[in-house]
């Protein structure tokens, strides 16, 4: 090949590579933008501490609820597309915007894997805090949401029935046949 149809071709690639990049910014996913604080709502559910809400605010909502803050960096993709996944994938784990349609022993499991998190450093994400610095969670702020996250989650706790329990354990116990059977 000679030099002039090597440039040619980089050429065509940059332009083709340049309409797709501009192309892109066109399709964006919807908005997880619903700021309504339905009856659903953790915070109408329970009594959230002012201290601890403002540390749920900053660290957590912005994925595990129906209304994130957008970055300005979001209207740049695939930025957008990224962004999305997590929240999608996060509010399918936990939407605390929807906590009160959960049964009560799915809420207080939920809650008690919350503070598990919190405690060994996987939530808030450490992609998040890489731009989000107040989200880093001080000794103290950790402390106070652990400890709400855990008592709330005993107080629901106490309220399952029986019931449930056995009907979660052979759920578990199902799952747990299932997944044996697809490794053999
Ligand atoms: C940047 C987005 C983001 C932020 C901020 C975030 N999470 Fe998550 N979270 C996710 C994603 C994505 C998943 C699912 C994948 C995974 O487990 O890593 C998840 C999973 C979880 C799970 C696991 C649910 C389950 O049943 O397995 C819990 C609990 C959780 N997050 C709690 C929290 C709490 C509490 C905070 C705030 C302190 C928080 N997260 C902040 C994105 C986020």
């Amino acid at each position: 090949m000679n030099s002039f149809k090597v440039k040619s071709i980089i050429k065509r690639t940059f332009i083709v590579l340049s309409v797709a990049a501009v192309g892109i910014q066109f399709f964006h996913p919807a908005k997880n933008n619903d700021a309504t604080i339905g009856a659903n709502h953790i915070s109408k559910m329970y009594t959230v501490p002012a201290n601890v809400d403002v540390i749920l605010q900053k660290a957590c909502y912005d994925c595990h609820s129906n209304y994130t803050k957008y970055p300005w960096y979001n209207n740049i993709q695939p930025v957008n597309w990224w962004l999305n996944d997590h929240i999608v994938e996060a509010k399918d784990e936990l939407n605390f915007s929807e906590f009160g349609t959960y049964k009560l022993l799915r809420q207080s499991k939920k809650l008690k894997k919350s503070a598990k998190e919190i405690e060994e450093g996987e939530m808030p994400l450490s992609s998040y805090t890489l731009i989000h610095r107040d989200a880093i969670l001080t000794p103290e702020e950790k402390q106070a949401v652990i400890g709400w996250l855990n008592a709330l989650s005993q107080e629901i706790y106490a309220k399952v029935t029986p019931a449930e329990i056995e009907e979660d354990r052979k759920r578990q116990e199902e799952r747990k046949k299932q997944r044996e059977q697809q490794g053999k």
